[in-house]
C-alpha cells in the first residue's frame, strides 16, 4: 500500500518529498534575535527528522515584536547572517527544506520565557510597550497594549517585508506568516481583540484588512515561486470569537492575495479561552478550510502516531500534517513513520547502519 503521508506535494515551485512538516517551535535561545549554536543543534537535528519541511520558529519582524528576550528575530544584519549560517548548516547535513515563520507578538510580547514563568515581564526585567489592534490585554495580569496608529501599521507591514527579504537572502525555501495564537495579526482578525472603529475594525472583512495588507506586501516582495503561507485560527474557543467559517473566509482571502498554503491552528487569543485538548483537535477545521477555500491546507495539534498523520492526508482532510511536541520527543519521527507505513526516507550516510533493513535491532524495538 502506498502511503499518502509519504507522497510528494508541490507548493508554488517548491517540491516537498512528503507531507510531514516540523511545526514552528520557539526556542527562546536567541541573543537579541540572533540565532545561536542551539539553533544549529535543534534545527540541524530536525532537518534529519524525515519531515520534508522544517518551519523555523516564530521570528520577530521587529525587536519589540518578539515574545521574549530570547526569541529569534530577523530585523538586523546580525540576525540575517546568523540565520544564513543555520540554513547552510541544515542544508549541508540535513534533507528537509527550510521554512520560517515570520511573526509579531503584539500584545503577547514582552513576556518571560516559559521556564521563567511565561508571565508578562515585570519592572526590572526590561519590559517594553506592546502594540495591538486595540488596547485589549491578553488576560487580567497582562500589559495593556497601545492601539496601533497608522504609522505603527506602516512600520510593522514594512518590517514583515524587510524580514521576508532577509529570509530570502538567507536561503530560506518557504515563508509562513503567523496569523494565529493571539499574536498581532490574529489580534486584528478576532472580534475578541479587535475593537477598532476605523476601517480596520467591525466586520470580518474590515478585521482581515490589515493582515491582508501585510500578506500582499510580503507576496509582492518575495519571489513568485517561493511558497508563502500563513498559520491562521480555526477557532478562538470562545463565544463570539472566530469560528471555522471565519477561517474559510480568511483562507479564501489569503489565497486571493497570492498565498500558497495555510496551516489551521486554534486558540491563544485570550487567557480565558479553553481549547479542546484531544487528538486531532484541529483536523475538522483544516478539513473544512481545504474543502471550502481550495488552498493547500496543513493541520496541526496533538498528532502523534504515524497512523493518525496518514489518516489525515489519506482521508483528504489535510494536505500536510505538522507535528511539534512529537518531533521534540522523537527527532527521527519521520524515519519511524516511514518504517511503520512502508515508505522510505533518506538518512544521513553516517546513520545508515541503523536502517531497519540492515539493523536487526529495529525489529526488537517494534515488538
Ligand atoms: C516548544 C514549543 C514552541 C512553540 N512555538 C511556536 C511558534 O513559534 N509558532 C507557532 O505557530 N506555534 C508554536 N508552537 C505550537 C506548535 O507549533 C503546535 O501548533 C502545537 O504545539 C500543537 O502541536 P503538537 O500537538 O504537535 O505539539 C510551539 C509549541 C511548542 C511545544
Amino acid at each position: 500500500m502506498t502511503s499518502a503521508l509519504f507522497s510528494p506535494i508541490k507548493l508554488a515551485d517548491l517540491e516537498l518529498a512528503n507531507r510531514i512538516v516540523v511545526s514552528p517551535m520557539c526556542q527562546y535561545s536567541a541573543d537579541d534575535g540572533v540565532a545561536t549554536d542551539w539553533h544549529l543543534n535543534h534545527l540541524g537535528m530536525l532537518a534529519n527528522s524525515g519531515a520534508a519541511l522544517v518551519v523555523i520558529e516564530a521570528t520577530g519582524t521587529e525587536r519589540h515584536g518578539r515574545i521574549t528576550h530570547g526569541c529569534l528575530g530577523l530585523y538586523s544584519d546580525d540576525c540575517e547572517a546568523a540565520l544564513a549560517r543555520v540554513v547552510a548548516h541544515c542544508r549541508r547535513y540535513g534533507t528537509a527544506k527550510l521554512g520560517i515563520q515570520l511573526a509579531h507578538a503584539g500584545r503577547k510580547a514582552s513576556a518571560q520565557r516559559p521556564w521563567e514563568g511565561a508571565q508578562p515581564l515585570k519592572p526590572g526585567e526590561d519590559p517594553w510597550e506592546t502594540i495591538a489592534a486595540s488596547a485589549v490585554p491578553f488576560g487580567p495580569n497582562w500589559h495593556v497594549p497601545r492601539e496601533m496608529t497608522a504609522a505603527d501599521m506602516e512600520r510593522v507591514r514594512e518590517g514583515f517585508v524587510a524580514a521576508a527579504m532577509r529570509a530570502v537572502r538567507a536561503g530560506i525555501d518557504a515563508i509562513e506568516l503567523h496569523g494565529a495564537h493571539g499574536y498581532l495579526l490574529h489580534s486584528f482578525v478576532s472580534p475578541i481583540s479587535n475593537k477598532r472603529t476605523d476601517e480596520y475594525g467591525g466586520s470580518l472583512a474590515a478585521r482581515m484588512r490589515y493582515p491582508l495588507e501585510v500578506a500582499q506586501a510580503v507576496r509582492a516582495a518575495v519571489p513568485k515561486g517561493m511558497p508563502l503561507g500563513a498559520r491562521i485560527t480555526g477557532s478562538d474557543w470562545l463565544d463570539g470569537g472566530l469560528t471555522p467559517d471565519d477561517a474559510v473566509v480568511f483562507a479564501k482571502a489569503l489565497k486571493g492575495a497570492g498565498l500558497d498554503f495555510v496551516c489551521i491552528s486554534s486558540g491563544g487569543v485570550s487567557s480565558e479561552a479553553r481549547p479542546a485538548v484531544a487528538a486531532n483537535t484541529n483536523v475538522p477545521f483544516a478539513e473544512q478550510v481545504k474543502r471550502e477555500a481550495g488552498i493547500a491546507t496543513r493541520t496541526v495539534g496533538l498528532i502523534v502516531t504515524p497512523e493518525q498523520a496518514e489518516a489525515a492526508v489519506a482521508e483528504g482532510k489535510a494536505d500536510m500534517v505538522a507535528l511539534a511536541r512529537a518531533m521534540l520527543d522523537d527527532p527521527h519521527w519521520g524515519w519511524h513513520a516511514a518504517h511503520a507505513l512502508g515508505a522510505e526516507v533518506p538518512r544521513p550516510k553516517q546513520y545508515q547502519r541503523a536502517a531497519p533493513k540492515v539493523w536487526a535491532g529495529a525489529a526488537y524495538r517494534d515488538q
